[in-house]
């Protein structure tokens, strides 16, 4: 019998990022993120995928609930980005996201997929869909798994 599993759940949210204009700058800020996301979502088996799209950041956050719970206090504190916005907390069956942290921004080759997404006028407007940002992250994760050849791991 299959053991019986803790309480999933995801937040979706989205915010305004405060790093440097600086590109170089920028870039080690977005490294120095993804290094310490990726070794504490690891530990506390979230899985998360953050997409950046000029200064606004959208991330899908899942794994057991108070961890996420915990994580999700540590980000919504974090200088680097302000207004932070909740657009869906809730219950889930089973994850969508296979990475601790990935993160995606947009440019080169995510660029047709953030198009189709048209996330920064919803952002401007601070109403941005939460199925728009859902879909978005998955296909994104699609799209990099593909690349990967091992998409027909996850149909
Ligand atoms: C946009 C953004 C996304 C982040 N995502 C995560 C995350 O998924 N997991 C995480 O542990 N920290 C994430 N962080 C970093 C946390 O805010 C925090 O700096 C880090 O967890 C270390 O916390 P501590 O200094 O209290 O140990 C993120 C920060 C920003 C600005």
């Amino acid at each position: 019998m299959r053991a019986k599993r803790t309480s999933l759940v995801h937040i979706i949210y989205f915010s305004r990022l405060t790093l440097s204009s600086d590109p170089a700058k920028r870039s080690a800020q977005v490294d120095d993120i993804t290094r310490v996301a990726q070794k504490k979502n690891e530990f506390a088996v979230i899985t998360s995928l953050l997409m950046i799209e000029g200064n606004f950041a959208a991330q899908v956050i899942e794994g057991e609930r108070t961890s996420v719970h915990e994580t999700f206090d540590r980000i919504a504190a974090d200088p680097r980005h302000r207004e932070v916005q909740i657009c869906e907390w809730r219950e889930i069956a089973k994850r969508e996201f296979v990475n601790s942290f990935k993160c995606a921004q947009r440019g080169g080759s995510n660029d047709t997929l953030f198009a189709k997404a048209n996330l920064l006028p919803m952002f401007q407007r601070g109403t941005p869909k939460t199925s728009a940002i859902l879909s978005l992250a998955m296909a994104i994760q699609a799209d990099a798994m593909s690349r990967q050849g091992i998409d027909h791991l996850f149909v």
